[in-house]
C-alpha cells in the first residue's frame, strides 16, 4: 500500500465509476488517495450514486468535472471518449447490479456504455448485502469478470447497511489504492512482448459428425491469455473447439484438430517471444476418416489411431530465445515426469497438473498443480484458481524479459 512520491499511479488517467451504494461516501476518500497518488481521475456516476455524494465532492476532489449521462456534452460522444482517453478503471462501490451489467455487457447507462467501450485494465469492489453477494447470479458475474481478466477487491465481512452485519462490505479505500497500484504496476510488464497461447482440447474426426476429443474446457489457457493480456501483451491465442469465450482485445484463431493447431502455431510462434501450450491437444487421431455418416448397421467400425504432431516438441527444437511454457497432466509421480518432461520439450517451464481426482483439472475452476522451471523458480503442488496459476506463469514470463 502506498500513496508515495514513487506512485504507480503518476500521471495515470483513472476513470473512477461510483455506482449506487452507501461506501459511495468512502469512495470520496478514494479518489482524494488516487489524485495524491499522482492520478488524473476522472469520475463517472451513476444516477444512484448521486443519491449518496454529491457529484461536486468529486468534482472538488479531482479538479475535473463529473460525468452522470451519455448526453453530458452535446457534440462528442462522451462514453467513446472516455473510454479511449483512460489508462485504467475502478468501479467502487460496485453493486451487484453493474458486476451484472458488466459481466453481460449491458450498456444503459454512462458507465457501462464506458466500460463496454473501453480495453483497459478494470478494477472492481463490490459492495452489497451478503444475500446478493452470495446470489448465484452475482457469483456467475464475478466469475466471468475475473476470467475477462477483471480484477475484484474484497468484499470483506463487516456492518452492512440498515444496520446488518456479514460479508459484502467494500474493502477500505487503501486496499482499493493497493489493488489500483497493483494493476497499474502489471499493466505494462509484458507490454511489447508477443505471446501466443493456446486453450481447449482437439476434435480428431472419425466422420463427418463424431470426433474423439476430450473434457477440456479452455478455461487454463483463456485465463493465461487474458492475464498477458492485461499485462499489456500483444496475444495471440489458438483456440480449440468448444471452448469458453476469450476476452476482448485478443487475436483470436480458431482450429478444430491437432493438426490445425499445430499449423496456427508454428505460423504464430515465428515472431513470438513466448509460446504457451495449455490446450489440451489429442495425442492420436484416427488414421481415416469416414465420407459419410459411419452406419449403425455396418456393425462397430475398426478404428486405428496414429499419432498428432506433438507441437511443443516440434517448438522445442527449434527453440531460439523463445520462452516455452507446456502443461503436463500427470496422475502420479508427479515431480519425476514433469521435470522429464521439461527437459524432453526443451521447456522453460511446466505446469503439471494433478488429474483423475474429483474436483480438478479439466472443467473446474481450480487446478492442482505444481510450476516446475528450469532456473529453480518452482512452486510446490497446491490447488490453485485459474487466473491466481495464470498470474503466477505471467509473473515468471516478466521476470525473464525483465
Ligand atoms: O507429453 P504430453 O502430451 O503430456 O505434454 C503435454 C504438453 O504438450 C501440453 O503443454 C500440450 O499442450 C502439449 N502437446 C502438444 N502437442 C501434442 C500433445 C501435447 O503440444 N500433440
Amino acid at each position: 500500500m502506498s500513496t508515495s512520491g514513487t506512485s504507480l499511479l503518476k500521471g495515470k488517467r483513472v476513470l473512477l465509476g461510483v455506482t449506487g451504494g452507501i461506501a459511495a461516501y468512502k469512495v470520496a476518500h478514494l479518489a482524494r488517495l488516487m489524485v495524491a497518488a499522482g492520478a488524473d481521475v476522472r469520475v463517472v456516476m451513476t444516477d444512484a450514486a448521486t443519491r449518496f455524494v454529491g457529484p461536486d465532492t468529486f468534482a472538488a476532489l479531482t479538479g475535473n468535472p463529473v460525468h452522470t449521462t451519455v448526453w453530458d456534452e452535446p457534440g462528442t460522444v462522451l462514453h467513446v471518449r472516455l473510454a479511449h482517453e483512460v489508462d485504467l478503471a475502478v468501479v467502487a462501490p460496485a453493486t451487484a447490479n453493474v458486476l451484472s451489467k458488466l459481466a453481460q455487457g449491458i450498456a444503459d447507462d454512462l458507465l457501462t456504455s464506458t466500460l463496454l467501450e473501453s480495453r483497459c485494465p478494470v478494477v472492481v469492489a463490490p459492495a452489497m448485502h451478503t444475500g446478493m453477494w452470495d446470489h448465484p447470479a452475482t457469483c456467475a458475474s464475478v466469475e466471468a469478470l475475473e476470467a475477462r481478466g477483471v480484477t475484484i477487491v474484497g468484499p470483506v465481512a463487516g456492518p452492512l447497511a440498515a444496520g446488518d452485519e456479514g460479508m459484502g462490505r467494500m474493502s477500505e479505500p487503501e486496499e482499493i489504492l493497493a489493488a489500483v497500484e497493483a494493476v497499474a504496476a502489471r499493466s505494462t510488464e509484458l507490454a511489447g512482448r508477443r505471446i501466443v497461447v493456446t486453450a481447449g482440447p482437439t476434435h480428431e474426426p472419425l466422420d463427418p459428425v463424431r470426433f474423439i476429443g476430450n473434457r477440456s474446457s479452455g478455461r487454463m489457457g483463456v485465463a493465461v491469455a487474458a492475464e498477458a493480456h492485461a499485462r499489456g501483451a500483444d496475444v495471440t491465442l489458438v483456440l480449440g473447439p468448444g471452448a469458453v469465450t476469450p476476452p476482448a482485445g485478443l487475436h483470436v484463431m480458431r482450429v478444430e484438430t491437432a493438426e490445425q493447431m499445430r499449423d496456427a502455431v508454428v505460423s504464430a510462434a515465428k515472431d513470438a517471444d513466448a509460446v504457451v501450450m495449455a490446450a489440451a491437444v489429442a495425442d492420436f487421431r484416427p488414421e481415416r476418416v469416414a465420407e459419410g455418416k459411419l452406419k449403425k448397421e455396418a456393425g462397430p467400425p475398426e478404428v486405428r489411431l496414429v499419432p498428432t504432431p506433438d507441437i511443443l516438441k516440434e517448438l522445442g527444437e527449434s527453440k531460439g530465445d523463445r520462452v516455452l511454457v507446456g502443461f503436463a497432466a500427470e496422475t502420479s509421480e508427479l515431480e519425476a515426469s514433469g521435470r522429464r518432461k521439461l527437459l524432453a520439450k526443451n521447456l522453460d517451464l511446466v505446469v503439471v497438473n494433478e488429474v483423475g481426482r474429483e474436483g480438478t483439472g479439466f472443467g473446474f475452476e481450480t487446478n492442482d498443480a505444481m510450476i516446475l522451471t528450469r532456473d529453480g523458480d518452482d512452486e510446490p503442488l497446491r490447488t490453485w484458481a485459474k487466473r491466481e496459476l495464470a498470474a503466477a506463469i505471467c509473473d515468471r514470463l516478466a521476470k525473464r524479459f525483465g
